[in-house]
């Protein structure tokens, strides 16, 4: 019984056979329509989400399985004060496997320990968010035929955003990538990021504070949301949250076949003017992100095709 609670829980070859899969199913959906019958996925979300649950959920129901769960953390057993260890062991009475969303760090983790059955972390905290890289990955795939030589720019809320985190991790695997990270001083890139991924795998980094003097270099330009409710203080949230808006006039620069990413939600930080350019890749992304769950969910189950 294996869980995903960390990108780096699945190999470089492990993600190879997603991807495959993945491109499987878009090819042969019909194939797949009734793999899961029988299997229950549960969706544990603490944290609010649209995207992620319902792609889980749909993901599920393409495959011919059910779901169960709950989208609220008030409507589970959690506001009367159960943990997270007896929320796994009681949930692996009811379903095969869980998707779990948290907003503590670490808590899909803990579900893992516990529960008798594969655990799917959905986003913990500010820190890992395994399945939207799986999303991520694909879309790079699809759009630009490969993982090396490439010139990342990450660009917003580095510190908050888990979905950067996970990506770095993934990227750094691959030979010839450079991250170009463009936030304000006060969002950049954990420390422990730097120590222990970018540093010991000799990758080239830097860290920059203007999007369009960065922009020529770029290969992809993965956009992110300042995450409001990682947030302290709001009057800080307000004086960054606009720091950075990508439009048509900041693309001028670009390379041609830039593919411009966004785990979206998104806020202000890509007008929508931008969203008719071809290089906008954020809308099939949100797509793709369906297919590698479908992918995971056959992987973690153990389905035989
Ligand atoms: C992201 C998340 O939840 O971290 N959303 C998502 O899952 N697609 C990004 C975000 O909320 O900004």
């Amino acid at each position: 019984m294996r869980s995903v609670i960390d990108i780096m829980d699945l190999s470089v070859e492990e993600i190879d056979g997603l991807l495959s899969t993945a491109e499987d199913i878009i090819a042969n959906p019909k194939k797949y329509a009734k793999v899961c019958e029988g299997k229950k996925l549960a969706t544990l979300f603490f944290e609010p989400s649209t995207r992620t649950r319902l792609s889980f959920e749909a993901a599920m129901y393409e495959l011919g399985g059910n779901v169960i769960g709950f989208s609220d953390a008030n409507s589970s057993s959690s506001s009367k004060g159960e943990s997270v260890a007896d929320t796994a062991r009681v949930i692996s009475c009811y379903a095969d496997i869980i998707a779990m969303r948290h907003p503590k760090e670490g808590a899909p983790f803990v579900a893992s320990l516990n529960a008798s059955i594969p655990v799917i972390n959905a986003g913990d905290g500010g820190h890992n968010h395994p399945t939207q890289t799986l999303a991520d990955l694909l879309t790079i795939k699809r759009e630009k035929g490969r993982f090396d030589n490439l010139t990342v720019g990450l660009c917003g809320d580095l510190k908050f955003g888990r979905t950067v985190h996970s990506l770095i991790n993934a990227l750094s695997r691959y030979s010839g990538i450079k991250f170009v990270m463009i936030s304000p001083d006060e969002l950049r890139i954990p420390d422990y990021v730097k120590q222990n991924v970018l540093i010991p795998n000799g990758i080239e980094f830097s860290e920059e504070k203007s999007l369009e003097e960065a922009m020529p270099k770029l290969d992809i330009l993965y956009m992110t949301r300042v995450q409001k409710e990682r947030f302290f203080n709001e009057a800080d949230y307000i004086r960054l949250k606009d720091t950075y808006i990508l439009t048509p006039e900041k693309l001028e620069n670009a390379k041609e076949d830039l593919c411009i990413l966004h785990p979206l939600p998104r806020v202000n930080e890509i007008s929508v003017a931008v969203d008719n350019d071809k290089r906008a890749c954020y809308f099939k992304q949100v797509l793709n992100g369906k297919y590698m769950r479908m992918a995971l969910i056959l992987k973690l189950l153990e389905v035989e095709i």
